[in-house]
């Protein structure tokens, strides 16, 4: 069994403008950061991935950058960086950052001089000369976008850009820019990041400009020499993708030895994931597993619940998606580029702990590494009145106190509003009071992970689905290591009690023990585990022979006899 440290990883991930703001001007920062960290080091959390944090106007949530070497001032500067990271490895808790190199700001001083046509800088970009074809169909952000090309008036020519205009995509072709990229990287790692979240790998390594819209191609060997690099600097770095990509492409980012990505983002099972739930049912969610290849050994999925990106539900047909968008997004302005919705888990579930509680599970216990969203362990709402993905990005609520806890700035100053309406109002969510509440989604959320920790064999261990009869509304599978020991979860996907028999594999394991709640240990009878679940309940189990457990009572009989 490989037992990478990021394995067993429970990853939260953190935007540091709205996480804590540490020094009163109402933007969350690095010293906020650092003092939020008991609280991420008791909840449970092993590594922290940060959004990005580096000089940015600001226009793509810091996802356009002007300077990869640096902390944008508004959080703090690189030595409140290294002091953050102190403390952090002091917590024992990891981080990982964001690594965003498909394409930079248009202020970024590499593009200003690309722009001058200053013969080095040029080619670090995508152009073309001639007027571009409608290229309405390749852009990210459908509505936003008209199109993947710019007319550069001062360069006398179009330049390619995957997202906004205002991105400019860079050309990874060019090896001077992969020389870039390794510095970026090599920078980072020496401030003693442990790895890299690599943002829209897919069109990193994609062949870009006019001839790319003949032929798509991507370069996969790109990502062998930034592993290369990666692994020479930093032998156990995570480097994890977003990859939004078909099951079947999905292999080619881990590569067949594992030498590629070592975690991939499963933007798969994750729509039909949301999909079970709508549907109480877990067909889709099976199905979806089973489409999803087999990785190398050394290699890990990542689970997500949601992220601070809109829910994508692009790799659903159109009536499924129908079905997701009426039963978690029905109004337009809850959906986003035709694709998406832009809430939180908590009101997609219209607050319902038990639901969230469901879905953290199914993430917790499917092989992979989960990824929390910040705020989302105590249930915070979204505003919809913030313009496209920042719906899902406002202060993390810590109290109820002025600005949810989060800033001591006057209201008007923060960087975004907090939410101060309706059934998520932060005084009513928020972590001072779910600490206090033993039965809150906080603390039921961090029982969940250190139950997790205890049991390796969910992250590394091989897994199979499980059949009981009751496949219309049980999802059950079970993970076993290399020495036997196993596990099983099993989901009430329906909002009634159910009351299942799951099939277990072998005969030999046939005493099953319960992880949560006051539960006598449950016998297996012929292979047959019975139990009872309420609507949306789940509950994760310990195998045991109970040969070795009848055993041992037998010898303790004995000696007391004598
Ligand atoms: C990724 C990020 C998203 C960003 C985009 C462009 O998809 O998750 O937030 O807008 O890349 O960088
Ligand atoms: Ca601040």
């Amino acid at each position: 069994m490989a037992t990478h440290w990021f394995k067993n990883a429970i990853i939260y991930c953190v935007d540091v403008d709205t996480f804590k703001d540490g020094n009163g001007d109402g933007i969350g920062d690095f010293i906020g950061l650092r003092q939020g960290l008991s609280y991420l080091a008791g909840l449970g959390v092993t590594c922290i991935w940060l959004l990005p944090f580096y000089p940015s106007p600001g226009r793509d949530n810091g996802y356009d950058i002007i300077d990869y070497l640096s902390v944008h001032p508004a959080l703090g500067d690189l030595g409140d960086f290294a002091k953050f990271m102190d403390e952090a490895a002091n917590r024992g808790i990891r981080v990982v950052i964001d690594l965003v190199v498909n394409h930079t700001s248009n202020e970024h001083p590499w593009f200003r001089a690309a722009q001058r046509r200053d013969p080095r800088y040029y080619s670090y970009y995508v152009w073309r000369k001639e007027k571009p074809p409608n290229t309405k169909d390749q852009v990210a952000f459908p509505g936003q976008q008209s199109g993947v090309w710019q007319y550069s008036r001062s360069a006398q020519a179009y330049y390619f850009h995957r997202f906004y205009d205002y991105q400019p995509d860079l050309n990874t072709a060019n090896p001077a820019v992969r020389d870039e990229i390794k510095k970026i990287m090599g920078f980072w790692l020496t401030l003693g990041v442990s790895g890299f979240r690599v943002d829209a790998a897919p069109f990193v390594i994609a062949h870009k400009g006019p001839e790319a819209e003949k032929q798509p191609h991507e370069s996969f060997e790109f990502i062998n020499e930034f592993r290369e690099f990666l692994s020479w600097k930093k032998g156990d770095a995570l480097f994890l993708a977003e990859a939004n990509v078909a099951p079947d492409q999905m292999l080619q980012y881990f590569g067949q030895r594992g030498d590629r990505m070592n975690m991939v983002l499963n933007f798969f099972v994750n729509p039909h994931l949301f999909l079970a739930i709508a549907n109480e049912s877990p067909e889709p969610l099976t199905r979806s597993l089973l489409q999803v290849p087999t990785i190398p050994e050394e290699s890990q999925w990542g689970y997500f619940l949601r992220n601070h990106d809109e829910l994508d539900l692009s790799r659903l047909t159109e009536l499924e998606r129908a079905r997701c968008f009426d039963v978690f997004g029905p109004e337009k302005k809850m959906q986003l580029y035709e694709r998406g919705i832009r809430r939180r888990l908590a009101p997609m579930f219209s607050g319902d702990v038990q639901r969230q509680l469901l879905a953290f599970s199914l993430i917790f216990t499917i092989p992979g590494t989960p990824i929390i969203w910040y705020g989302d362990e105590i249930g915070m709402g979204d505003d919809l009145n913030q313009p496209e993905r920042n719906s899902v990005r406002t202060p993390m609520q810590w109290s109820e106190e002025n600005n949810a806890g989060f800033s001591t700035a006057p209201a008007k100053k923060l960087r975004r509003p907090v939410i101060d309406f309706g059934r998520f109002d932060y005084r009513r969510v928020n972590v001072r009071a779910e600490r206090r509440d033993p039965t809150s989604l906080l603390n039921r959320l961090e029982r969940m992970i250190r139950t997790r920790k205890e049991y390796p064999e969910f992250a590394c261990g091989k897994y199979r689905l499980l059949e009981s009869d009751r496949t219309d509304a049980i999802f059950a599978h079970a993970c076993e290591d290399e020495e036997g020991n196993a596990v099983v979860a099993i989901h009430n996907l329906s909002r009634e009690p159910v009351k299942t028999k799951v099939r277990l594999w072998t005969d030999k394991l046939n005493h099953a023990v319960f992880l949560f709640g006051e539960k006598d240990d449950a016998t297996v009878v012929k292979k047959d585990l019975s139990l009872e679940l309420d609507g949306y309940a789940y509950n994760w189990l310990r195998l045991k022979s109970r040969e070795v457990a009848v055993g041992k009572n037998r010898r303790v009989k004995k000696t007391t006899r004598r």
